[in-house]
């Protein structure tokens, strides 16, 4: 055995030190050049920030656990392909904070679910998706029908994601209440749907 690999192995601070150094020198290796990749930081064509609706309808989403069962995330596999359409791509998930790529999938991945059915079908299918999938085992969300969106904490929740990088103007911030009046979490909901993966939709 040579001198150093016997300092190594029979020296136990020597291994963890030397270890976490390997480890980190990795880890910058891999992750500092996807920090400044454009192909991760920057949007890819067609890709807009949410609308002040379907921001609410995300956080929606996120609120009634949408992503313990869905994911949005195609992997570059023909067999997903196939069937839900191009891959995901970085470029489309950078104004998502955070992002519901998931892997979890008892329910179908809903990354390119946008247009592919009716408003009036995702509100029949939220409300009892039984009604139009017989053997679905979703659970029903009826109340999204009932209330109405949570307007007042919207401005906030832009500011913060424009921190983040998101490019909301004062303008759209300031009317965001305004844009989501009447509307019940719902209508949010739909919103969020229908937009989804459409940059890349029919692309395969
Ligand atoms: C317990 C697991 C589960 C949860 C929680 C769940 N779903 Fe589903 N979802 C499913 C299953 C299973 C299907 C497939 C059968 C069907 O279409 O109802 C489905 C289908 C869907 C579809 C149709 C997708 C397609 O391409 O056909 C949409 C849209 C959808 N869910 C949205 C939602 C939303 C929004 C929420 C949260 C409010 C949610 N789901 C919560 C299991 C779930």
């Amino acid at each position: 055995m040579n001198k150093i690999q016997k300092l190594i192995e029979e020296k136990v601070g020597w291994l963890v030190v030397l270890t976490l150094l390997v480890i980190s020198v990795a880890m910058l290796v891999e992750i500092l050049p996807l920090m400044f990749s454009k192909s991760v930081t920057k949007p890819i064509a067609g890709v807009k920030p949410y609308t002040a609706l379907q921001l609410a309808g995300r956080d929606i989403y996120i609120r009634e656990g949408c992503y313990n069962c869905h994911s949005q995330m195609i992997r570059p596999f023909r067999a997903e392909t196939e069937r839900y359409g191009h891959y995901s791509v970085a470029g489309e998930s950078v104004y998502d904070h955070p992002f519901q790529w998931g892997s979890k999938r008892t329910g179908p991945d809903l990354a390119r679910v946008g247009g592919r059915y009716s408003d009036e079908w995702h509100r029949a299918h939220l409300i009892r998706p039984q009604d139009v999938v017989p053997e679905s085992i979703m659970p029903p969300f009826p109340w999204l029908a009932a209330r109405p969106v949570d307007a007042e904490s919207l401005p906030a929740k832009m500011i913060a994601l424009r921190k983040l990088g998101v490019p909301y103007s004062d303008g759209e911030i300031a009317d965001a209440p305004r844009a989501v009046a009447g509307k019940t979490e719902m209508d949010a909901m739909i919103a969020y749907l229908q937009g989804l993966g459409l940059a890349l939709k029919d692309k395969r």
